[in-house]
C-alpha cells in the first residue's frame, strides 16, 4: 500500500474526493482514508504541520497501517534564488536544518543514526519527477485550461520541475535574513518546509522507501506570509492532484 501524506487540508480533501471504496480510520487525532486511487491501494492523510506532528503521522502509517511506500506532497518556500512560485521541487535528499546536537554530534547530524542527509527512493522520485514534468508541460501547451488560467492569475509563468536538497525544520521562514542564514549553513538547499526530513527519518528507520514533492508557494523571505496564502488558495491543491493523477494513472506498479 502506498501512503500519501498531504501538508494541506485542501489538498487532502481533493485526493479523498478522488478515492473509491473509502474506509476511514481515526488514530491519534488524524483521519486516515484508505481506498483505491486511480487503480492503486492507498491511504491518504493530512500530515499536520511540523516535525513532531508529521513524524507521528508517518509512524502510524508505517507501523500500524502497513504503508510499504510513502509519498509526501505539499508546498515549500524557495531558498535557491532561481526558483519561482509555482515551480516544483522533487527531493533527492533531505536534512533537518534545525538539528544541532553539538558538541556531541556534528551540526545537522541525526543523533544515533550517524547520518545527516536522508536519500529519497530513486524509483519513486523519478516517477514523481516525470509526472510533474508532464503536468507542467501540459499546462504550458494548453494556456486556456482552468489550471493554466489560475496560475497566470497569481503571476506564475513557465513553471519548471527541479531536483535537489530539501531542508526541514520547525520554523516558517518569512524573512530575508533567516533565508540568507539557511543558505549560508546549507548552500545546496533548494527549498524549505516543516515536515519532509522528519517523515524521511521515520521511513529510513523503518526501511520504507519514500519521496517528497513540494510546490514553491513563496520565496521564504520578507513577503512569505502574503504569497503563501494567495498561492494556497489559487493553485497548490490542484498541483498535487494533477501530479498524482499522472503518476498513478499511467499504470505504475506501486
Ligand atoms: N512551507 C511553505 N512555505 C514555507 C516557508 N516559507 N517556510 C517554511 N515552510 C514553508
Amino acid at each position: 500500500m502506498l501512503a500519501i501524506m498531504g501538508a494541506m487540508p485542501d489538498e487532502v480533501r481533493h485526493l479523498v474526493d478522488a478515492l473509491r471504496d473509502v474506509r476511514t480510520v481515526t488514530r491519534g487525532n488524524r483521519r486516515y482514508h484508505r481506498g483505491t486511487l486511480w487503480g492503486h491501494d492507498v491511504v491518504v492523510v493530512f500530515s499536520h504541520w511540523g516535525k513532531v506532528a508529521s513524524a507521528m503521522t508517518a509512524t502510524t502509517l508505517v507501523s500500524e497501517l502497513g504503508a510499504e511506500l510513502l509519498l509526501f506532497t505539499g508546498v515549500a518556500g524557495g531558498v535557491d534564488p532561481t526558483l519561482r512560485v509555482g515551480d516544483v521541487v522533487v527531493a533527492t535528499r533531505l536534512v533537518q536544518h534545525d538539528l544541532d546536537a553539538r558538541p556531541l554530534f556534528a551540526r545537522h547530524e541525526i543523533p544515533l543514526l550517524g547520518r545527516t542527509y536522508l536519500e529519497a527512493d530513486p524509483t519513486l522520485r523519478a516517477a514523481v519527477h516525470d509526472a510533474a514534468a508532464t503536468f507542467l508541460s501540459e499546462v504550458a501547451n494548453a494556456p486556456d485550461t482552468p489550471v493554466a488560467t489560475a496560475l497566470r492569475a497569481v503571476g506564475v509563468s513557465a513553471p519548471r520541475v527541479v531536483e535537489g536538497l530539501v531542508a526541514s525544520g520547525d520554523r516558517f521562514f518569512a524573512s530575508d535574513a533567516a533565508r540568507a542564514e539557511l543558505r549560508r549553513d546549507l548552500p545546496e538547499t533548494t527549498c524549505v518546509e516543516m515536515e519532509g526530513a522528519a517523515v524521511a527519518q521515520v521511513c529510513v528507520e523503518h526501511g520504507v522507501p519514500f519521496a517528497v514533492v513540494r510546490t514553491i508557494s513563496d520565496a521564504a523571505g520578507d513577503h512569505a506570509a502574503v504569497d503563501f496564502t494567495t498561492f494556497l488558495e489559487a493553485v497548490a491543491s490542484t498541483y498535487s492532484h494533477e501530479i498524482l493523477r499522472r503518476m498513478l494513472g499511467g499504470g505504475a506498479s506501486f
